[in-house]
Protein backbone atom coordinates (compact mmCIF):
# COMPACT_ATOMS: atom_id res chain seq x y z
CA UNK A 1 0.00 0.00 0.00
CA UNK A 2 1.26 3.43 -0.91
CA UNK A 3 2.19 5.54 2.00
CA UNK A 4 0.64 8.77 0.09
CA UNK A 5 -2.82 6.58 0.36
CA UNK A 6 -2.51 5.49 3.86
CA UNK A 7 -1.29 9.31 4.59
CA UNK A 8 -5.19 10.25 3.22
CA UNK A 9 -7.16 7.50 4.34
CA UNK A 10 -6.69 6.42 7.61
CA UNK A 11 -8.08 9.67 9.54
CA UNK A 12 -8.14 8.94 13.42
CA UNK A 13 -11.23 7.72 13.04
CA UNK A 14 -10.07 4.97 10.90
CA UNK A 15 -7.61 3.82 13.16
CA UNK A 16 -10.09 3.66 15.53
CA UNK A 17 -11.62 1.52 13.86
CA UNK A 18 -8.54 -0.40 13.47
CA UNK A 19 -7.53 -1.05 16.92
CA UNK A 20 -11.25 -1.90 17.79
CA UNK A 21 -11.16 -4.79 14.86
CA UNK A 22 -7.77 -5.90 15.71
CA UNK A 23 -5.76 -4.84 12.29
CA UNK A 24 -3.87 -1.38 13.30
CA UNK A 25 -0.50 -3.36 14.12
CA UNK A 26 -0.37 -4.83 10.65
CA UNK A 27 -1.02 -1.06 9.09
CA UNK A 28 0.53 0.95 11.77
CA UNK A 29 3.79 2.54 9.77
CA UNK A 30 1.84 2.98 6.59
CA UNK A 31 1.26 6.62 5.67
CA UNK A 32 3.81 7.47 8.93
CA UNK A 33 6.87 7.62 6.88
CA UNK A 34 8.43 10.09 4.40
CA UNK A 35 7.90 8.70 0.66
CA UNK A 36 8.27 9.39 -3.01
CA UNK A 37 5.02 11.37 -4.64
CA UNK A 38 2.85 8.53 -5.69
CA UNK A 39 3.00 8.31 -9.72
CA UNK A 40 1.79 6.73 -12.99
CA UNK A 41 4.19 4.27 -13.40
CA UNK A 42 4.16 2.21 -16.71
CA UNK A 43 1.78 -1.20 -15.20
CA UNK A 44 -0.44 1.26 -14.12
CA UNK A 45 -0.47 3.85 -17.43
CA UNK A 46 -1.29 0.75 -19.59
CA UNK A 47 -4.07 0.11 -16.50
CA UNK A 48 -5.55 3.57 -17.24
CA UNK A 49 -5.33 3.75 -20.72
CA UNK A 50 -7.04 0.60 -21.25
CA UNK A 51 -10.37 1.48 -19.51
CA UNK A 52 -13.71 2.11 -21.00
CA UNK A 53 -15.29 3.06 -18.27
CA UNK A 54 -14.47 4.09 -14.45
CA UNK A 55 -16.04 5.88 -11.55
CA UNK A 56 -15.14 9.19 -9.76
CA UNK A 57 -16.40 10.14 -6.57
CA UNK A 58 -16.25 14.06 -5.68
CA UNK A 59 -17.09 16.23 -3.00
CA UNK A 60 -20.57 18.42 -2.47
CA UNK A 61 -20.40 22.21 -1.39
CA UNK A 62 -22.74 20.25 1.49
CA UNK A 63 -20.73 17.20 2.19
CA UNK A 64 -22.05 14.65 0.59
CA UNK A 65 -20.04 12.35 -1.93
CA UNK A 66 -21.51 11.71 -5.11
CA UNK A 67 -20.28 9.12 -7.68
CA UNK A 68 -20.71 9.27 -11.49
CA UNK A 69 -20.14 6.47 -13.85
CA UNK A 70 -17.69 7.52 -16.65
CA UNK A 71 -17.79 5.63 -20.08
CA UNK A 72 -15.67 6.03 -23.15
CA UNK A 73 -13.69 4.54 -25.60
CA UNK A 74 -10.90 2.90 -24.39
CA UNK A 75 -8.23 5.39 -24.36
CA UNK A 76 -10.03 8.16 -23.53
CA UNK A 77 -8.72 8.14 -20.12
CA UNK A 78 -4.91 9.44 -21.00
CA UNK A 79 -1.99 9.93 -18.48
CA UNK A 80 -0.37 12.86 -19.41
CA UNK A 81 2.90 13.04 -17.21
CA UNK A 82 3.73 10.74 -14.05
CA UNK A 83 1.48 12.66 -12.09
CA UNK A 84 -1.45 13.72 -14.24
CA UNK A 85 -4.10 12.40 -16.21
CA UNK A 86 -7.39 13.49 -17.93
CA UNK A 87 -10.34 12.64 -19.79
CA UNK A 88 -12.72 14.34 -21.92
CA UNK A 89 -15.86 15.10 -20.43
CA UNK A 90 -18.68 13.99 -23.28
CA UNK A 91 -21.95 16.28 -23.20
CA UNK A 92 -24.40 14.10 -21.23
CA UNK A 93 -27.35 15.01 -19.44
CA UNK A 94 -25.48 18.71 -18.58
CA UNK A 95 -26.52 18.58 -14.95
CA UNK A 96 -22.50 19.30 -14.28
CA UNK A 97 -22.36 17.77 -10.75
CA UNK A 98 -18.82 16.68 -10.86
CA UNK A 99 -17.77 20.34 -11.84
CA UNK A 100 -19.47 21.97 -9.98
CA UNK A 101 -18.32 20.09 -6.90
CA UNK A 102 -15.07 20.63 -7.85
CA UNK A 103 -15.43 24.72 -7.48
CA UNK A 104 -15.72 24.28 -4.08
CA UNK A 105 -13.36 20.98 -3.48
CA UNK A 106 -11.16 19.82 -5.91
CA UNK A 107 -10.67 16.10 -4.11
CA UNK A 108 -11.38 13.36 -6.07
CA UNK A 109 -11.32 9.71 -5.91
CA UNK A 110 -11.48 7.17 -8.48
CA UNK A 111 -12.08 3.64 -9.01
CA UNK A 112 -10.89 1.93 -12.32
CA UNK A 113 -11.60 -2.35 -12.88
CA UNK A 114 -10.44 -4.48 -15.15
CA UNK A 115 -13.49 -6.78 -15.08
CA UNK A 116 -11.74 -10.16 -16.64
CA UNK A 117 -8.30 -9.98 -15.41
CA UNK A 118 -10.32 -8.91 -11.83
CA UNK A 119 -7.59 -6.06 -11.16
CA UNK A 120 -8.51 -2.57 -9.75
CA UNK A 121 -6.81 0.10 -9.30
CA UNK A 122 -7.93 3.51 -6.87
CA UNK A 123 -6.83 7.26 -7.47
CA UNK A 124 -7.13 9.81 -5.19
CA UNK A 125 -5.74 13.69 -6.85
CA UNK A 126 -6.55 16.91 -7.13
CA UNK A 127 -8.91 17.89 -10.71
CA UNK A 128 -10.12 20.70 -12.13
CA UNK A 129 -12.11 21.07 -15.38
CA UNK A 130 -10.25 22.95 -18.53
CA UNK A 131 -11.38 24.32 -21.89
CA UNK A 132 -7.98 24.73 -23.47
CA UNK A 133 -8.11 23.95 -26.72
CA UNK A 134 -4.47 22.46 -26.35
CA UNK A 135 -5.92 20.06 -23.93
CA UNK A 136 -9.32 19.41 -25.26
CA UNK A 137 -7.49 18.59 -28.48
CA UNK A 138 -4.92 15.90 -26.55
CA UNK A 139 -7.86 13.98 -24.99
CA UNK A 140 -10.70 14.00 -27.94
CA UNK A 141 -11.32 10.89 -29.19
CA UNK A 142 -11.90 11.98 -32.59
CA UNK A 143 -14.02 8.63 -34.30
CA UNK A 144 -16.61 8.94 -31.01
CA UNK A 145 -19.64 10.08 -31.70
CA UNK A 146 -20.12 12.67 -28.62
CA UNK A 147 -19.25 16.25 -28.13
CA UNK A 148 -16.27 16.88 -25.99
CA UNK A 149 -17.39 19.94 -23.79
CA UNK A 150 -14.45 20.33 -21.01
CA UNK A 151 -11.99 18.27 -19.90
CA UNK A 152 -10.96 16.99 -16.62
CA UNK A 153 -7.58 16.96 -15.42
CA UNK A 154 -6.54 15.33 -12.29
CA UNK A 155 -3.20 15.96 -10.00
CA UNK A 156 -1.98 12.72 -8.75
CA UNK A 157 -2.27 12.56 -4.97
CA UNK A 158 -2.17 8.59 -4.29
CA UNK A 159 -2.63 5.33 -5.62
CA UNK A 160 -3.28 1.77 -4.75
CA UNK A 161 -3.93 -1.66 -6.38
CA UNK A 162 -6.59 -3.60 -4.93
CA UNK A 163 -6.52 -7.40 -4.37
CA UNK A 164 -9.06 -9.24 -6.69
CA UNK A 165 -11.73 -10.57 -3.90
CA UNK A 166 -14.99 -10.13 -4.54
CA UNK A 167 -14.93 -9.07 -8.58
CA UNK A 168 -16.63 -11.47 -11.03
CA UNK A 169 -15.29 -11.64 -14.22
CA UNK A 170 -17.20 -10.01 -16.55
CA UNK A 171 -16.76 -9.54 -20.86
CA UNK A 172 -17.17 -6.68 -22.70
CA UNK A 173 -19.15 -7.83 -26.03
CA UNK A 174 -15.86 -7.14 -27.95
CA UNK A 175 -13.34 -9.40 -25.39
CA UNK A 176 -16.80 -12.50 -25.82
CA UNK A 177 -16.60 -11.59 -29.92
CA UNK A 178 -12.42 -12.36 -29.38
CA UNK A 179 -13.08 -15.47 -27.05
CA UNK A 180 -15.51 -17.07 -29.23
CA UNK A 181 -13.86 -16.22 -32.75
CA UNK A 182 -12.09 -19.82 -32.81
CA UNK A 183 -15.16 -21.73 -31.89
CA UNK A 184 -17.07 -19.90 -34.88
CA UNK A 185 -13.86 -20.95 -37.23
CA UNK A 186 -13.93 -24.44 -35.83
CA UNK A 187 -18.08 -24.84 -36.43
CA UNK A 188 -17.55 -23.01 -40.03
CA UNK A 189 -15.17 -25.75 -40.77
CA UNK A 190 -17.18 -29.17 -39.19
CA UNK A 191 -20.25 -27.52 -41.18
CA UNK A 192 -18.24 -27.02 -44.26
CA UNK A 193 -16.73 -31.26 -43.64
CA UNK A 194 -20.49 -31.88 -42.90
CA UNK A 195 -21.77 -30.64 -46.32
CA UNK A 196 -18.64 -32.61 -47.83
CA UNK A 197 -19.68 -35.67 -46.72
CA UNK A 198 -23.81 -34.88 -48.01
C1 LIG B 1 -29.19 12.03 -22.95
C2 LIG B 1 -28.41 11.63 -21.73
C3 LIG B 1 -29.09 11.39 -20.56
C4 LIG B 1 -28.40 10.99 -19.40
N1 LIG B 1 -29.09 10.74 -18.25
C5 LIG B 1 -28.42 10.38 -17.13
C6 LIG B 1 -29.12 10.13 -15.92
O1 LIG B 1 -30.34 10.19 -15.85
N2 LIG B 1 -28.41 9.80 -14.82
C7 LIG B 1 -27.04 9.71 -14.86
O2 LIG B 1 -26.43 9.44 -13.82
N3 LIG B 1 -26.36 9.94 -15.99
C8 LIG B 1 -27.00 10.26 -17.12
N4 LIG B 1 -26.31 10.47 -18.28
C9 LIG B 1 -24.85 10.35 -18.25
C10 LIG B 1 -24.25 11.61 -17.64
O3 LIG B 1 -24.69 12.74 -18.36
C11 LIG B 1 -22.75 11.55 -17.72
O4 LIG B 1 -22.31 10.46 -16.97
C12 LIG B 1 -22.11 12.82 -17.22
O5 LIG B 1 -20.73 12.64 -17.29
C13 LIG B 1 -22.55 13.16 -15.83
O6 LIG B 1 -21.73 14.15 -15.25
P1 LIG B 1 -22.03 14.69 -13.78
O7 LIG B 1 -22.51 13.52 -12.98
O8 LIG B 1 -20.73 15.21 -13.30
O9 LIG B 1 -23.07 15.75 -13.89
C14 LIG B 1 -26.99 10.84 -19.45
C15 LIG B 1 -26.33 11.09 -20.65
C16 LIG B 1 -27.02 11.47 -21.77
C17 LIG B 1 -26.27 11.69 -23.06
Amino acid sequence: MSDHYAKLTFTPAVQAEQVRHGSRSAYANRGTRESEPDVFDADATAFIQARDSFYMASVSETGWPYVQHRGGPVGFLKVLSPTTMGFADFRGNRQYISAGNLKQDDRVSLILVDYPSRARLKIMGHARVTDDPEILTSLSMPDYKAKVEQAFLIDLAALEWNCPQHITPRFTNAEIQQAVAPLHMRIAELEAELARRG
